[in-house]
């Protein structure tokens, strides 16, 4: 019988909690450490709370693993394989760092790195290391987006002409979100899912228009971008908003609207989820989904990709880094109020 996977979890906050739930469900894996810096995270006193239905469902009570009170003493446990590094994104460079030069593979949480810089270092040092290490970009294993790639490449309704992606919710609240040092303000730390997946979609823009205003974090909470593709004779206009300054109840949504030669999709997730393809001279077709997050597909894959002994996508790591880049320029954007060029 081939030997679990030995996971050790840093980090038990609300993504914490949401891979312990999805590794409990999980055949062939061990959660053998948890880590917390808060000790009633760590005895499970207190618990860490979603902000999508789904989320932070893990318990600690029911695994049976050795606790850490300092996520560094985790990554020395020699019964650890594989290190999840779900801290605050501020402290993965350090994390992903430490626990690479101990041997570990890295899953570690969205965004890769605080920075672009550090993001770059760490793409180096996976390119060195004979573990694996994937950054936990959801979306890309969530279904209605996967489905919505598919239907980009395989060009079944004709060239995509555009790409309109929205994401809002009220602010998540602790220290970590209040904190643009530690999170990177909404900009970084919820526009990036759609900054990233047009950046698999489309590539790297050649550059963007932002605008936006700060909010509770101190930093940019709230932003509208237009990705600028110019280098071919026919472009896709593509736009994405995204924000967490929406009042106290409101709740969360994220949706899409690609429009294409031959058909127009559109997804909602908000109380429901429904994605609906619109063509002309047809009724509208409700596209049925696979269940679930985008986490447990996501885990799946880092997981299957290490007991099948894959090496790293070193291509996917580096577009999860030029995301932080094409987001950094966001940034310059709104600041100049100009059109910022990427440089990747
Ligand atoms: N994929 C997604 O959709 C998604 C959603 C939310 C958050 N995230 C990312 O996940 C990461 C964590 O977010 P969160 O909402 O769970 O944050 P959180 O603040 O709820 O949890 C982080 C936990 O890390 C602990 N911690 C801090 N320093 C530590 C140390 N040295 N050793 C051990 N534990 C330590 C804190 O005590 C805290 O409990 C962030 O990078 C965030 O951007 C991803």
């Amino acid at each position: 019988m081939k030997k679990k996977l030995r996971v050790g979890v840093i980090g038990l906050g609300m993504m914490g909690m949401t891979h312990l739930d999805i590794y409990a469900r999980m055949d062939g894996v061990e959660v053998v450490a948890i880590s917390d810096a808060i000790q009633a995270r760590l005895d499970g006193s207190s618990q860490a709370q979603g902000n999508i239905s789904g989320q932070a469902k893990g318990s600690v009570e029911k695994v049976n693993a050795k606790q850490y009170l300092n996520g560094i003493d985790l990554i020395k446990d020699k019964n650890v394989d594989l290190v999840d590094v779900c801290v605050g994104t501020n402290l993965h460079f350090n994390f992903v760092q430490e626990a690479l030069s101990k041997g570990k593979h890295v899953l570690v949480e969205k965004p890769l790195a605080r920075t672009y810089s550090e993001a770059q270092q760490i793409v180096s040092l996976a390119k060195n290391s004979s573990k694996n290490i994937m950054s936990a970009m959801c979306l890309r294993y969530w279904p209605a987006w996967v489905w919505l790639k598919k239907v980009i490449d395989d060009k079944r309704y004709g060239r995509c002409l555009s790409l309109s992606c929205k994401r809002q919710t009220n602010h998540p609240g602790g220290l970590f979100y209040s904190s643009e040092e530690e999170c990177g303000g909404a900009l970084l730390d919820l526009h990036i899912h759609d900054t990233d997946f047009i950046n698999c979609c489309f590539g790297v823009p050649d550059a963007v228009f932002s605008q936006g205003y700060k909010g509770p974090s101190g930093g940019i909470d709230h932003v509208a971008t237009n990705y600028i593709y110019s280098g071919n004779k026919i472009n896709p206009l593509v736009i994405a908003e995204g924000t967490w300054t929406m009042q106290e109840g409101y709740g969360f949504n994220m949706s899409y609207t690609a429009n294409f030669e031959k058909a127009t999709a559109c997804y909602l997730l908000d109380q429901d989820e429904t994605l609906k393809v619109f063509q002309s001279g047809h009724e509208p077709e409700l596209v049925k989904l696979s269940e679930g997050m985008g986490y447990e597909y996501e885990i799946q894959a880092f997981v299957d990709e290490i007991m099948t002994d894959k090496s790293t996508d070193i291509d996917l790591l580096n577009q999860a880094a030029e995301s932080i880049a094409i987001i950094e320029a966001e940034k310059a954007s709104i600041e100049s109020c100009s059109v910022v060029a990427i440089k990747t």
